[in-house]
């Protein structure tokens, strides 16, 4: 599957409350955007894999931040339908691949690009995007390197989405902006699908 085409942008979350985790992917869903992305940076995060994938079937949940060779494996325990890498070195690759399940392994240079390329991956993410060099460096790399595709995360948000978007090589953006940490907080799911549905109606713009 191309994990790019799924939805336009894909909610990275970051749950520090396993209990949270359904009211958020419900709210992602009502919002249309039935993608979730949850980061392995917090001891909640597996457990809101699990959560969701149990209780909410009609979203695709999947796991981010995926840094070293134990997570991919945890992930696919814990019911995670992809995964998502800020890197790419040969062991996580492969640890990745073993997983079964459709992933995006991170790049920031061309020469990262060229040799994912090498490897028979089509699809990357783009990352840390902004600091990176953003939009105008993935429209500069594809007329050399046509063949690789990205979802850009890192510092994109409702006011840029639209200019990654517009990039021929962009399928989708990333981005925390949809799930802020004060709203998660204070539990205003109404707020998450209010900035799901924004950002699908910015995208449909683009299209
Ligand atoms: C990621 O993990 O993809 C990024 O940390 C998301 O970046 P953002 O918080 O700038 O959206």
């Amino acid at each position: 599957m191309n994990l790019l085409d799924v939805v336009p942008v894909i909610p990275v979350v970051v749950v520090h409350n396993a209990a949270d985790a359904v009211p958020i992917a419900k709210a992602l869903v009502d919002g249309g955007l039935p993608v979730i992305e949850l980061t392995l940076r917090t001891p909640a995060a597996l457990e809101a894999i699990k959560r969701i994938a149990n209780e909410v079937p009609e979203i695709f949940v999947g796991a981010g931040t995926v840094v070293d060779t134990h997570q991919p494996q945890q992930a696919v325990a814990n019911g995670a339908q992809f995964l998502v890498s800020p890197g790419s070195t040969p062991a996580l690759r492969g640890a990745m691949r073993d997983s079964g399940l459709p992933h995006l392994p991170g790049v920031s240079t061309v020469s990262e690009v060229l040799k994912l390329l090498e490897y028979g991956y089509s699809e990357m993410k783009f990352f840390p995007a902004e600091p990176a060099g953003g939009a105008p460096f993935l429209r500069a790399i594809h007329s050399p390197v046509p063949a690789a595709r990205f979802c850009p995360t890192g510092g994109i948000t409702p006011a840029n989405m639209g200019d990654y978007l517009a990039s021929p090589n962009v399928g989708c953006v990333g981005g925390s902006w949809l799930t802020p940490a004060d709203v998660v907080a204070r539990q205003d799911w109404a707020t998450i699908t209010h900035l799901a549905r924004t950002a699908r109606e910015l995208a449909n713009v683009t299209d």
